[in-house]
């Protein structure tokens, strides 16, 4: 008989199961209740992520300078404890891997799919990464944890951008610089000649809380893109 393994949070006293080892924050029948539909197109895209997002990268620069032009902006030194929202497969791991000098990176990511590549990424780069499932819009971690928090690529499709950007600053530690990148409206437009409509795209930046530091909001990827900075207050 199958052992049914969980995770009791001592904070909140849930207890969460885990499954391939990684905690379940949520549920399939959470991330795909809205719709059969993104199920399925979700699956479809996870089967064929990397030539995918290799393909997507290319009118950006090409997948490796369109990744550095995001990660060059991340504050990370010797004893930084990074965390990535929407971490996918960890790709972004391989171009950080000289700097985390073998200390663990974090990563969530809503579908089991995407972590279980990334959890066999991580041991094929020699990077311990640390995974969880769970949204972007609540994340599983205490307030002040990281002293690195970014996303790269998911958030013009989440449903509550205002609740995933709070989380991200709410687990930043005071001083810590958060960066997030996704498409432009000008890649948008692009990718509509494949998917068959498009949703206008406006970068999350008036969404920042006004109390933050250094907010700015840049254009990268030859215009595909956009990058929006700014630092948690001390
Ligand atoms: C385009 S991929 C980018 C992955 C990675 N950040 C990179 O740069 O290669 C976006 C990832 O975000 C995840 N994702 C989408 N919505 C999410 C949400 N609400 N919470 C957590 N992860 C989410 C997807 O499952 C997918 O793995």
């Amino acid at each position: 008989m199958k052992q049914r393994v969980t995770w009791n949070c001592l904070d909140c006293d849930v207890e969460y199961p885990v499954s391939e080892g990684f905690i379940q924050f949520i549920s399939d029948e959470e991330v795909f209740r809205s719709s059969k539909r993104e199920a399925v197109m979700r699956a479809i895209y996870a089967r064929f992520y990397s030539p995918l997002t290799r393909m997507m990268f290319i009118p950006c620069g090409g997948e490796k300078n369109a990744r550095q032009e995001v990660l060059e902006n991340l504050e990370i030194t010797l004893d930084s404890l990074v965390l990535e929202t929407g971490i996918g497969i960890g790709d972004n791991i391989s171009y950080l891997n000289g700097i985390l000098h073998g200390r663990p990176y974090y990563g969530l990511d809503n579908q089991q799919i995407m972590l279980r590549e990334c959890n066999k990424n991580s041991h094929k780069w020699n990077q311990p990464v640390l995974l969880y499932r769970a949204n972007a819009e609540a994340l599983p971690f205490k307030d002040n944890s990281f002293d690195v928090v970014f996303h790269l690529g998911a958030i013009n499709l989440f449903k509550d951008k205002k609740s995933a950007i709070d989380e991200m600053i709410r687990v930043a530690r005071p001083g810590t610089r958060i960066v997030i990148a996704d498409e432009s409206e000008k890649a948008s437009k692009l990718f509509a000649i494949f998917v068959g409509h498009h949703d206008p795209v406006v970068p999350p930046v008036d969404l920042i809380p006004s109390e933050m530091l250094e907010i700015s909001l840049k254009s990268i990827w030859n215009d595909y893109g956009y990058l929006i900075k700014f630092r948690k207050p001390w």
